[in-house]
C-alpha cells in the first residue's frame, strides 16, 4: 500500500512525501515512490500524522475517591473504539490492585485482549506495601507507576512516594503523580459551606496543585527518578515544573484537552456536576495561557474518566460526584484545530500526541519512521460540529462544540480500522516497552 501525495506531520515539521507500507510496517518514506500494482491511497490535500498515543486512560476502571466503587462507562472494547474515532492507535491504561498486583496485572492483560488499539499499563500504587511487587510487574512489561497526593483512601505519604521513586529508578521506569495537596483540599472542604459544583473548584484552588507539584518535583530531583505530573491544569503549576527542569530534574508535565477548551464557568450550569474532575477547570485567563504555552508541555493525555449521567447527577453534593470527563475522542481534534489556527506548530503537535509518549513510556516500534508499525492517521482541515460520539457515554462536555480538524481515517499496522464515523476493525496488541 502506498499513501500518495500526503502532507506528513512529523516532529521535524511538515514534509510532502509518500509512505509505503508492507506487512503492516512502514518500509519507505520518500518522494514519488513508484506504484507498481500497489494499493494506492491518494491523500492529496489531507494531512497524515503518526497514530496518537493516549498515555492517560481509565478504561474498565472505577472512581477511586468514592466509598462505593463507581465504574467508568467504557471498557477496553468500547473505549478503544472511541480511540479509533479519535485518531488514537495506542493507549497506556491505568490499573490498580485490591490484593496481589501481579495477579491483577494478569487479569488486566486478559481484559485488554478486547482492545482494538495497542495497549500497555501504568500501575497505581495505593499502599506502600505494594512497592515489593514492582520488580515483578516490570518483568511482565509495566514500566510506569502513578501515585496520588490527594484522595484519602489512596494517597501516599512523602516518604512512601520517595521509596516508590527509589525502586522505580533502580528498575528504569517512570513515576507519574496526581499532584494536589490532599490536606489543603480537606481543610477547605471542612470550612466551605456550599455544596454546588462551583465549590468543587473553590476547594481545589491552583495553590493546592502548585504546592503538590513542587513537593513531588523536589522528591523526584533528590531521588533522580524520571517523572511526570499528569493532568496539569494551570500555568502556575507549569511554572513550577519549569523551575525544576532548569535545576536539572527529569520532570515533565502532561495536560489534557479539557483544560485547553473549557473554563470554570461550566460549574455554574444546571448540569455542572457532570463536568467535575480533578484538578478542576480553571479561570478563562488561565485557560488562555495554557493554550498559549501548550508547547511547553511534554504530552497531552485524555484522562478518560467517563461516568454515566446517572452517577454524576445523583449525588446532592459535589463531594460525592465521581471525578472525570471523557475527552479521548476530542484530543486530536482539539490539538489539530489549534495547529490549523496557527496556535500550535506541527512539530509540537506530533511531539505532544505521540513523540514524547514514545520516549516517556519507552515504547518500541511506533512513531512513523521506516521500520515502525504503520499506525497512520489521516486528518482533514474541515469545520465540523460535535453532535455524536463513540463509546457508551450518554452526554459529552464537547457536545455542540466546533472543531477545525477532523479525523478522516485511522490505520493500525496498515489495516483500515476507522473511516468517516465507522469502526472497521482493529485487534490490539500489547505494546513493547524497553
Ligand atoms: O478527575 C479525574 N482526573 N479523575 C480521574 C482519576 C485521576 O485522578 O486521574
Ligand atoms: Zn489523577
Ligand atoms: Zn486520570
Amino acid at each position: 500500500m502506498i499513501f500518495k501525495n500526503g502532507t506528513l506531520l512529523t516532529e521535524a515539521g511538515i514534509v510532502n512525501a509518500d509512505i509505503k507500507v508492507e506487512g503492516g510496517k512502514i518500509t519507505r518514506i520518500s518522494f514519488d515512490i513508484p506504484t507498481a500494482g500497489d494499493d494506492v491511497k491518494d491523500v492529496t490535500g489531507l494531512y497524515i500524522m503518526p497514530g496518537a498515543i493516549d498515555g492517560h486512560t481509565h478504561f474498565g476502571s472505577r472512581f477511586l475517591g468514592a466509598k462505593e466503587p463507581i465504574p467508568t462507562a467504557d471498557d477496553y472494547s468500547s473505549g478503544s473504539e472511541v480511540c479509533l474515532a479519535g485518531g488514537i492507535t495506542s493507549i497506556v491504561n491505568f490499573f490498580e490492585s485490591s490484593n496481589n498486583p501481579v495477579s491483577s496485572l494478569k487479569e488486566e492483560i486478559n481484559k485488554a485482549e478486547e482492545s482494538k488499539v495497542d495497549f500497555s499499563f501504568h500501575f497505581i500504587v495505593k499502599k506502600k506495601e505494594e512497592i515489593t511487587y514492582l520488580k515483578d510487574l516490570f518483568r511482565i512489561g509495566v514500566k510506569s507507576v502513578k501515585v496520588f497526593m490527594a484522595y484519602d483512601s489512596i494517597r501516599l505519604d512523602d516518604l512512601s512516594i520517595m521509596n516508590v521513586m527509589k525502586e522505580v529508578r533502580s528498575l528504569g521506569g517512570t513515576v507519574a503523580v496526581h499532584a494536589e495537596n490532599g490536606d489543603i483540599i480537606k481543610y477547605l472542604q471542612e470550612n466551605e459551606v456550599g455544596e454546588e459544583p462551583i465549590y468543587h473548584a473553590k476547594t481545589r484552588p491552583p495553590e493546592s496543585e502548585e504546592e503538590a507539584v513542587n513537593r513531588f518535583a523536589s522528591m523526584a530531583f533528590i531521588t533522580g527518578v524520571r517523572s511526570y505530573i499528569v493532568h496539569v491544569s494551570t500555568p502556575s503549576s507549569l511554572n513550577v515544573v519549569k523551575y525544576w527542569q532548569r535545576k536539572g530534574a527529569k520532570v515533565y508535565a502532561e495536560t489534557c484537552p479539557h483544560y485547553l477548551v473549557f473554563n470554570d464557568e461550566i460549574y455554574l450550569r444546571k448540569d455542572g456536576k457532570r463536568f467535575i474532575m480533578s484538578p478542576p477547570l480553571r479561570s478563562e485567563s488561565e485557560r488562555k495561557e495554557m493554550v498559549m504555552r501548550l508547547g511547553e508541555f511534554y504530552t497531552v493525555g485524555s484522562d478518560y474518566s467517563g461516568f454515566l449521567s446517572k452517577f454524576k447527577d445523583e449525588p446532592a453534593s459535589y463531594r460525592d460526584v465521581p471525578n472525570g470527563v471523557a475527552s479521548t475522542e476530542f484530543l486530536v481534534p482539539t490539538l489539530a484545530s489549534l495547529m490549523f489556527q496557527g496556535e500550535l506548530d506541527p512539530s509540537s503537535f506530533v511531539s505532544l500526541t505521540s513523540g514524547n509518549q514514545i520516549r516517556l513510556y519507552d515504547i518500541k516500534g511506533k512513531g512513523m519512521k521506516e521500520g515502525d508499525d504503520a499506525d497512520i492517521v489521516v486528518i482533514k482541515k474541515e469545520e465540523w460540529k460535535v453532535k455524536d460520539w463513540h463509546g457508551k457515554m450518554d452526554y459529552s462536555i464537547y457536545e455542540g462544540m466546533t472543531f477545525k480538524a477532523k479525523v478522516d481515517k485511522t490505520f493500525i499496522r496498515g489495516e483500515l480500522v476507522y473511516e468517516e464515523g465507522n469502526i472497521k476493525g482493529g485487534r490490539g496488541k500489547m505494546l513493547k516497552r524497553s
